[in-house]
């Protein structure tokens, strides 16, 4: 329903077609005309996970990606982070081809994807350790971002005396102890419990607004999009492109689910991008009328 979704009055400055104006203040990283296939490696029958996608992340941006589970929001993650090339079209950051991974982007998985045998300040320091960083300077650097995601007084635990959503703010770190320009985040916290996850929300919220990162996050959930997101885009079901863009205005730094939860503009917003993720598949909006709303969420 992207085309007839209340278009708006949006003070965005995105072009309409999922590019950003420069007035923005730049581009981060811009997809064009993005195609991915996987391709079969016995038959050589390939599938095609995206198509025809276009967007563009301004720097400092959190932009949430919604859509119907295999429309290829992982696909285009792992696309971004250079673990698949492009099929079609081009994938940018700072105006570079993305060929590859690179440390300039951290990747936050679903699983914690720590290592057992190591404690968490090791673990925490561990992409500084593989970039051959000195043991001193790691430490400290890995226990400036473990005191900065709310963890003191278990460095020298072990990932299984931790809980989930301690082992998740651990990974969380780890990619910011990197210094990544951009962290790709793939339902970080899915599999932690429902308090956990909105702890972990306010306080993501929070990191990144210190360590001026650029995020990109996978999520199932309306509520977390708009929770986090300075924008958030909804995606087609498989193959996937962008089905609309929308703004989510408003102070965010202080942004807490007590006040955003007894604000009519959150919830209005709420319904609004339900609606988006929940239209069949038959009114897939091109990207040039990819709606956008504003509305003002505390
Ligand atoms: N390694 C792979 N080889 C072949 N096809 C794949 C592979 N990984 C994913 N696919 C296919 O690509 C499409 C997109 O998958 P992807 O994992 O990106 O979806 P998703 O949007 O992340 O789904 P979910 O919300 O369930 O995590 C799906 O049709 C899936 O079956
Ligand atoms: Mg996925």
């Amino acid at each position: 329903m992207g085309a007839s979704f209340p278009s708006s009055t949006s003070r965005s400055e995105r072009r309409g077609d999922g590019h950003i104006d420069e007035r923005r203040g730049g581009v981060k990283v811009s997809i064009s005309g993005l195609a991915l296939d996987y391709v079969n490696p016995d038959t050589g029958v390939r599938h095609r996970a995206v198509e025809a996608l276009d967007l563009d992340i301004a720097p400092n941006e959190f932009l949430c990606v919604l859509g119907p589970s295999g429309c290829g929001k992982s696909t285009l993650l792992s696309a971004i982070a250079g673990f698949l090339p492009a099929s079609e079209g081009t994938m940018t950051m700072d105006g570079k081809a993305i060929e590859g991974p690179g440390a300039e982007r951290g990747v936050v998985f679903q699983e914690y994807a720590l290592l057992p045998w190591m404690n968490v300040l090791d673990n925490a320091a561990l992409g500084l350790k593989l970039r051959g960083v000195p043991k001193q300077r790691r430490h400290d650097e890995a226990r400036k971002f473990l005191a900065i995601a709310n963890l003191y007084g278990v460095e020298h635990k072990f990932p299984h005396e931790l809980s989930g959503g301690m082992k998740q703010r651990v990974a969380v770190a780890r990619t910011l102890a990197n210094a990544p320009e951009v962290m790709l985040m793939d339902e970080p916290f899915a599999a932690v419990d429902a308090q956990t996850r909105m702890v972990l929300q306010e306080e993501l919220i929070r990191i990144v607004a210190r360590t001026q990162v650029t995020v990109i996050f996978i999520t199932h959930s309306v509520e977390e999009a708009i929770f986090l997101g300075d924008r958030v885009a909804v995606m087609t079901p498989g193959p996937g492109r962008i089905r609309s863009i929308v703004d989510v205005p408003g102070p965010k730094a202080t942004r807490t689910w007590q006040s955003v939860n007894a604000d009519p503009a959150f919830v209005a917003l709420r319904e609004q991008v339900l609606s988006l993720v929940r239209a069949p598949a038959s009114s897939v909006a091109t990207t040039s009328s990819a709606a956008s709303t504003a509305a003002t969420v505390a």
